[in-house]
């Protein structure tokens, strides 16, 4: 069973963030940020909830994909930072777009949020429990983040990327997911659910080491590229592009060199979004669809990492 996607949408919240305006806010300079992450502005929610981008993302991916909602089966939001609990942000896109016949959960995987769902639907997909699934990455990280943090304040961004995969006839999908607990404590945000959390909001702000999750990601991310490749038997000339997670364009540049691939099959968009963590993907996905570059046929490697430490991959092919 072939997964496809029929269908993308995004919302990416119109409030904009440069990084002149960031440099009076923390000791840092544009140029800095550019140099060393490829980022120069990103959207922040300002009323806009993370279930209101990711129900907004869906309503246009819905329209794209030329279904109707009751055909969707199954809704699967990646989000590490919504505003609900519970109902989970999935079930709160189901009663806004009318997805009535649809089982709803959400995932948590962080950054690596959107791969992990996708790839999780695709087994749904086909395993016959569902024929068609809306698959979500939305993120306020805004709300997360110290912005007295110049480490981590200037990379991330909020927004909303959906995709609507459906089953067809065709080659089996291949996936690769990872996770590694032992290294969780190079990014971490505790929860504010806990006893006497109003002592700790220290601890419920994004901490990250940031050159150790760099280095994880230029080592694990051509491993794991390298990986799904061999379990789909593809070779890298049959590969058009690999959308990548976008957290910066040094480790995307770092992944091409090491997979001896060309940077211009790693397209990106991060100097306009920052770190959408598990909005990233859907988001490139849907820019790629927009602007006429995604072909019928054409394979594509998508691959994310994050906090976990988690990675994997996954190779479609467009429909
Ligand atoms: O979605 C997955 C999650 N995250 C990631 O993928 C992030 C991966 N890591 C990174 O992208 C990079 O490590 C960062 C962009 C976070 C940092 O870049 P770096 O080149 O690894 O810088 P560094 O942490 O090694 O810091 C170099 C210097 C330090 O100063 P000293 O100690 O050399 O004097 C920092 O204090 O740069 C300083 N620095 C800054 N300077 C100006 C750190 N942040 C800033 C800043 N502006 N915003």
């Amino acid at each position: 069973m072939n997964a496809v996607i029929r269908g993308t949408g995004v919302y990416v919240p119109p409030k904009v963030l440069t990084n002149e305006a960031l440099s009076q806010m923390v000791d840092t300079s544009d140029t800095w940020i550019r140099e060393r992450t490829g980022v120069t502005r990103r959207h922040i929610a300002e009323n806009e909830t993370t279930v209101f981008m990711a129900a907004e993302a869906a309503k246009a991916a819905i329209r794209d994909a030329g279904i109707l909602p009751e055909e969707i089966d199954l809704i699967v939001v990646a989000t590490g930072s919504s505003n609900v609990i519970f109902p989970c942000t999935a079930c709160e896109v189901q009663r806004e777009v009318g997805a009535v016949q649809a089982a709803c959960f959400d995932l948590n995987a962080a950054c690596t949020g959107f791969l992990f769902a996708y790839n999780t639907a695709c087994s749904y997909l086909q395993s016959g429990f569902c024929r068609c699934a809306l698959v979500i990455g939305a993120e306020s990280l805004s709300h997360l983040v110290d912005w007295q943090d110049r480490s981590t304040c200037i990379l991330f961004g909020d927004g909303a990327g959906a995709a609507v995969v459906c089953g067809e006839d065709g080659p089996d999908v291949a996936a690769v997911m990872h996770s590694d607990g032992r290294l969780g404590d190079a990014l971490v945000c505790e929860t504010c659910h806990q006893k006497n959390w109003q002592e700790k909001t220290q601890a419920t702000l994004l901490r990250m080491d940031g050159r150790s999750v760099f280095q994880f990601a230029v080592k694990k991310v051509p491993e794991v590229v390298e990986e799904v490749l061999e379990k789909a038997k593809l070779s890298k000339d049959e590969i058009t592009y690999y959308i990548l997670h976008q957290a910066n364009q040094r480790i995307v540049e770092s992944v091409a060199k090491r997979l001896g691939e060309p940077v211009g099959k790693f397209p990106m968009n991060l100097s306009e979004y920052g770190n959408t963590s598990s909005a990233s993907i859907p988001i490139l996905l849907d820019e790629l669809k927009k602007s006429g570059q995604l072909k019928k046929g054409q394979r594509l490697v998508l691959a994310g990492f994050g906090a976990g430490l988690s990675w994997g991959a996954s190779v479609l092919t467009w429909g």
